[in-house]
Parts: C-alpha cells; sequence; structure tokens
C-alpha cells in the first residue's frame, strides 16, 4: 500500500496522481464567483455530473455539445481536477477566461479558502454510501493507481478504516454536510439524478444561471445517460471505460435482481427491501 499511497493531512492520496506540492500550491488558487465546481468523492458519479456540467456550459457559450467546437474548446482548458496537475497550474487557470470547469474529489477543509470566501458555485455530489463502497471495491480492482483487494470483507474494513485513498467516505459526508446549506452551494444526490435526470439537470442549470430550451434539456440528458456515456467512453475515457461505467445502478435493483436470482419468496423479498429501506431513510437522516 505504501508504494501506492501517501498520507497528507491524515488522508491517503494516490502517489502517480497527487503530490504534497500541488496541494501546497492549490493553497494560493483563486475562485471566481462564476467558476463551475463540481465536489463529489470518487465514485459517487462524478465523471457523469461532469459530463452535464460540461454541456452545460457548452450551452452558456451558444455552442452544441458534442460538437467539435464545444470538444475543442474542453481540449484547451486544464485537467478539471483541481487537485490533479503541476504547481504552475493555478497560475495557468488564473488566465483562463470564465468560466472554469473543475471537478474537486477533497473535503472544504483541504481546500483552499477562497472558493467559500469568493462565494464560488459549488455542486455537490453525494451517493448511498454503499454504493459508493461497492463501486469503489471494483474500481480498485480494475485500476493499478489505488491498491486492489481480493475480498470485499478485507476491501470495507480498509474502507471504514480510512486506509483507502481519499480518505473515510462517511467523515467526507460530515465535513461537507457543515457547509450544505450555504446559498452557493447546492447538493444533489446521486439518486435523484437516476430517478428524474431532466428535473435534476433543469435544476442544476438554474442554480449555475444558464438557460436552457427543452430541446437543449433534451439533449444534455440523452448525452448524460449511462447506455449513451458507456457507449463513447473508448473516446472520453479509453481504457478506464469499464471500470468507470460500470453499472450505473443503485443497492435496491441490484437486490431485487440478487433476491430474485436467489428464489426468494416476496414477503421475503420485502422485508429484506424495507429493512434495508429504513438503513437508507437513516443514513440520509444522519446526513
Ligand atoms: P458503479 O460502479 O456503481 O456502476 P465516478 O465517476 O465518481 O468515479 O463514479 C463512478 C460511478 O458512477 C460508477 O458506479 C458508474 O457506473 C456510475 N456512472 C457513471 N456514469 C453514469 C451515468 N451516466 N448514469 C448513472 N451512473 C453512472
Amino acid at each position: 500500500r505504501d508504494q501506492l499511497l501517501f498520507s497528507y493531512k491524515g488522508i491517503l492520496y494516490p502517489r502517480i496522481l497527487y503530490s504534497p506540492e500541488v496541494f501546497k500550491a492549490l493553497e494560493s488558487f483563486e475562485a471566481r464567483r462564476d467558476d463551475v465546481i463540481l465536489a463529489g468523492y470518487p465514485k459517487s458519479g462524478t465523471n457523469w455530473l461532469s459530463q452535464i456540467l460540461n454541456d452545460l456550459i457548452a450551452i452558456s457559450q451558444k455552442k452544441t455539445p458534442g460538437s467539435e467546437s464545444s470538444v475543442n474548446a474542453e481540449e484547451q482548458e486544464e485537467f478539471p481536477y483541481l487537485e490533479i496537475g503541476d504547481s504552475e497550474k493555478y497560475e495557468r487557470m488564473s488566465k483562463l477566461p470564465s468560466p472554469r470547469f473543475m471537478v474537486t474529489n477533497l473535503c472544504p477543509e483541504k481546500l483552499p479558502k477562497s472558493l467559500f470566501q469568493n462565494n464560488a458555485k459549488i455542486l455537490l455530489l453525494i451517493r448511498n454510501p454503499k454504493d459508493v463502497a461497492t463501486s469503489y471495491y471494483h474500481f480498485s480492482n480494475g485500476v493499478a493507481t489505488v491498491p486492489s483487494y481480493e475480498t470485499w470483507d478485507d476491501f470495507f474494513t480498509d474502507f471504514m478504516a480510512k486506509k483507502t485513498a481519499w480518505g473515510c467516505y462517511l467523515e467526507y459526508l460530515s465535513e461537507w454536510n457543515k457547509y450544505a446549506d450555504k446559498e452557493n452551494i447546492m447538493t444533489i444526490t446521486y439518486e435523484e439524478v437516476k430517478e428524474n435526470p431532466a428535473l435534476s439537470v433543469k435544476n442544476i442549470a438554474t442554480f449555475f444561471g444558464i438557460p436552457l430550451t427543452e430541446e437543449q434539456l433534451q439533449l444534455v440528458v440523452e448525452r448524460s445517460s449511462f447506455q449513451s456515456m458507456k457507449k463513447n467512453s473508448d473516446k472520453t475515457h479509453g481504457s478506464f471505460g469499464n471500470v468507470l461505467f460500470r453499472k450505473g445502478t443503485n443497492w435496491l435493483e441490484q437486490m431485487v435482481k440478487e433476491l430474485a436470482d436467489a428464489k426468494y419468496t416476496e414477503e421475503e423479498m420485502k422485508e429484506r427491501i424495507n429493512a434495508e429501506k429504513k438503513l437508507e431513510t437513516f443514513q440520509r437522516l444522519e446526513f
């Protein structure tokens, strides 16, 4: 594990992506009021929401999402993960035109103060911890950047003990929860985007002040469906496509399938699902 991860201010990060120097340089980053920022723990659907936000930015610039001109514009920008890059990245970013798009996997205390002082708009994405953990387990066995695990039990023990990269998800949630009521932060859940993508995209666009026609809304929704993102993933995410676009579903669907396969009686199935639902509600209340 030590070969792949290093600790910075109490949290582990993959060495290949992060460095203490860049974390230090990040402190000088000056956020702007019109930045478009997505905050989310890895595996909570950050690539999905990134796609939606990039399309909305293209629309705000009078471009058609997915067209040549919008792709070129995206390519000219810095790698969107705020904390990944080199120490000069923030100097270069200060010269980029607005709106700048960025994603962060960091807890609020690890982010530059200007993000909160300058009232930059942040979309905070959260996902049921059970699905984040499941997705992370499969991810850790599909990429070389973080340690892999032979069994779910080994993984889950480390995940809960802050021994996996990006720290404990439950702590991440409770840290961000302190900021959730701020006017410039909009919280959205993976589950609500999945259930009603059109309404979610509309709400996100309103939050960032981007007007949308019905046609544009439909285009963004269509382009961000799990099927179309998975289909395009060779182009957008290369060899990581299969790991990043795995199932795109939630524990409930998964469980119904597992229970059906195991031929439980309907009564037993209802009981299990109700028990899980209670747990789900409890977790949401806790958040
Ligand atoms: P699963 O592994 O549960 O399938 P991140 O982008 O933050 O790494 O999150 C990855 C998770 O988001 C994966 O979850 C992936 O399948 C899911 N995901 C990616 N695109 C999606 C989409 N368009 N719709 C629903 N889920 C999506």
